[in-house]
């Protein structure tokens, strides 16, 4: 029996081949914890390293990417609690550093965590069955991995307020309309189709695409860090709200949450 909460394979038979990542939470729809994050990242700096990988792609199951970060997990925190372990920005961002291009190949839910850690990726390649939001709001709490500066830039100010502030999900020709998603394809197709895609961009010159790469992110990360950390303080801060209990209380206990205001 096998712990491992990433699984990973290479694919490919050229000079330089693709790194496959798939999430493996699978009864928990790939809700994102802190161990699953810290295997995720040092896998990536792996593959970032190996001279015979070109890019790397990210997947989770036909059902979910990712739905989240694990609200079980995060029941429990408080306060002093994320802003100690510097909750997020400790491990979570590691993709981040990854110099190679990174694909997100998304099937069913991405959703809180699982679509910020979507939107850190370079392409975003989609199933037709995939849906995309960010509901943090309605377990009292607000996307805190980079969900409120990624997304606005995605998909502008208007859709992103919809989003985050009513905490609807979004289909994928939704988000392929509004610039979330770089293609969509059939589910049963989406390894395949995004494979072929990492084998177009293996066969490149390694050091024009990263280079490329970082160019087009210092445009659409510029200014970023000062909205992360900003956004960070207040999502730490919400740990220290009765909202922010009663909204995950509420989820696992399979009810409606009674907020309180406070
Ligand atoms: C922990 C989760 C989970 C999550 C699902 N599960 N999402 N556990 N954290 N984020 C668990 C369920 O509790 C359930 O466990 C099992 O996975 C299957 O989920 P169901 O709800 O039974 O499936 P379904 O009815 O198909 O509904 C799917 C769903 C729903 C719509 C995705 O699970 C859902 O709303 N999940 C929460 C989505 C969410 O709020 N995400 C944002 C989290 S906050 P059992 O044991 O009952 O089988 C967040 C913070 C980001 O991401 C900021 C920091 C990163």
């Amino acid at each position: 029996m096998s712990d491992a909460l990433i699984l990973t394979e290479t694919h490919g038979d050229g000079e330089r081949r693709t790194a496959l990542i798939r999430l493996n939470r699978p009864k928990q729809l790939n809700a994102l914890n802190d161990a699953l994050m810290d295997q995720l990242g040092a896998a990536l700096l792996a593959f970032d390293r190996d001279d015979a990988i070109g890019c790397i792609v990210i997947t989770g199951s036909d059902k979910a990417f990712a739905a989240g970060a694990d609200i079980s997990a995060m029941a429990k925190f408080d306060y002093m609690q994320v802003h100690r372990d510097d909750f997020i920005t400790r491990n979570w961002e590691t993709l981040l550093q990854v110099r190679k291009p990174v694909i997100a190949a998304v099937a069913g839910f991405a959703l809180g965590g699982g679509c910020e850690l979507a939107m850190m990726c370079d392409l975003l390649i989609a199933a037709d069955n995939a849906r995309f939001g960010q509901p943090e709001i309605k377990i009292g709490i607000i996307p805190g991995a980079g969900g409120t500066q990624r997304l606005p830039r995605a998909v502008g100010k208007a859709k992103a307020m919809d989003l985050v502030l009513t905490g609807r999900l979004m289909d994928v020709q939704e988000a392929e309309r509004a610039g979330l998603v770089s293609r969509i394809v059939a589910a049963d197709k989406l390894l395949d189709e995004t494979l072929a895609v990492a084998a177009v961009i293996c066969a490149l010159s390694g050091p024009s695409v990263a280079l490329a790469k970082a160019c087009i992110n210092k445009a659409f990360e510029g200014g970023l860090r000062d909205g992360i950390d900003y956004e960070r303080r207040v999502f730490h801060s919400l740990f220290a709200t009765e909202d922010q209990k009663e909204g995950m209380d509420a989820f696992l206990g399979k009810r409606a949450p009674a907020f309180k205001q406070r």
